[in-house]
């Protein structure tokens, strides 16, 4: 059932270029400019007219919702807080009729983000779930939703759940952005155009797993990782580091590539591996000069670059290539390396890739 692979994980990273498909399949029309969502059309003015967007969820899940904070503030205008579910449910919120509270579980039955929703309905909230398993619990106790169609998602450590939870949250926020005309007309058919493409982005992303292979093998002795990145691949930093602690137990954090210079860089050696998301995007120069001051202080640089890149390459140690797409859709084509590389990581140090030591698929105590 592994499909020739020799890990779930590895399967499922493969398969993200063939699930993002099936997740927007007859939802997006890009030439005719349609986004349609089933459990969406009907809710529509909750959403435009909430005072704000809850987000809660946990994990990878977590780090999607803080991607879509970036999404939905940039493009639909509306003020978005993203919790830890456990945190949220725990600390008396403020919650109220007209806040709408997304919950984001790949299982459907995380016990964290399920009290939280409880919580939320008891307050008057709208509750719309995302979920990738058909009839779950989360996705039971929902006002409504929508599903991911990532499939079985059976590693623990997830990927394809996060690459395809952006796309729903990104076609969510498209939609809301067209409805309440915070987009021009130009820039929505642009996304929708450019989120077609995205399989076939993620399709070469991953044509670099030989490279990738190699990189691993360089840094798999290290005890240390760190993960930076700006914007909207903040939270892709903190997804590759959590992927490299589940599976390889090597200690990693992943941070805001410009809070490094407020702590994180005393750590910085000849010993210390950083990931950098250095993507062509507004932060480029910013994040060039995060690299120099990381090389000044002899760390090693794996620097995820778009295509053609030459300023990043000049001074990275290694570099992983991803197609250029809109800095909006990036966090879909940038956690393809990283995934990769935690996996060959952990493979190297002949660890339990699909079921990690002290993990659960899911997590169904508070
Ligand atoms: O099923 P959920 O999306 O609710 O799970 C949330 C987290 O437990 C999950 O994302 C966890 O962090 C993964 N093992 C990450 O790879």
């Amino acid at each position: 059932e592994k499909g020739g692979y020799d890990h779930f994980m590895l399967k499922e990273i493969y398969e993200q270029p063939s699930v993002i498909k099936d997740t927007y399949r007859g939802r997006l029309l890009a030439d005719k400019g349609i986004i349609k969502l089933g459990g969406l059309e009907e809710y529509i003015p909750k959403f435009v007219n909430a005072d704000r967007i809850i987000i809660v969820a946990c994990g990878t899940s977590w780090h999607a919702g803080l991607v879509a904070e970036y999404i939905f503030e940039d493009l639909a205008r509306i003020p978005v807080e993203v919790e830890y579910a456990s945190e949220f449910r725990y600390r008396n919120p403020i919650i109220t009729e007209k806040d709408v509270v997304i919950a984001i579980s790949q299982s459907g039955e995380t016990a964290d983000t399920l009290a939280a929703i409880k919580l939320a309905k008891q307050k008057g909230a709208f509750v719309y779930g995302i979920c990738n398993v058909v009839g779950s619990t989360i996705s039971r106790e929902t006002h409504s939703g929508t599903y991911t169609h990532a499939g079985p998602e059976i590693g623990v450590a997830s990927t394809k759940a996060f690459t395809t939870q952006i796309t729903v949250l990104t076609m969510i926020a498209l939609k809301l952005a067209k409805v309440k005309g915070t987009i021009s007309k130009t820039d929505y058919m642009m996304y929708l155009r450019e989120l077609e493409m995205i399989p076939a982005h993620v399709e070469a992303a991953l044509k670099s797993n030989d490279d990738i292979e190699e990189i691993a093998k360089v840094f798999k002795d290290a005890t240390n990782f760190l993960y930076l990145g700006r914007g909207y691949n903040f939270p892709v930093a903190l997804e590759g580091a959590l992927k490299l602690k589940e599976i390889s137990y090597i200690h990693a954090e992943g941070y805001p590539a410009a809070e490094m210079k407020h702590g994180p860089i005393a750590l910085i050696d000849e010993h210390m591996p950083v990931v950098v998301i250095a993507i062509n995007s507004d932060h480029y120069g910013k994040v060039v000069s995060n690299i120099e001051e990381i090389k000044a202080r002899k760390g090693k640089i794996i620097a995820v670059v778009t295509e053609g890149d030459t300023a990043v390459k000049e001074l990275a140690d290694y570099c992983m290539e991803v197609p250029k797409t809109p800095e909006t859709l990036t966090p879909l084509v940038t956690t393809i390396p990283l995934q990769l590389l935690s996996y060959h990581i952990a493979v190297m140090l002949n660890k339990n890739v699909d079921q990690p030591r002290n993990l659960a698929k899911s997590v169904t105590v508070e």
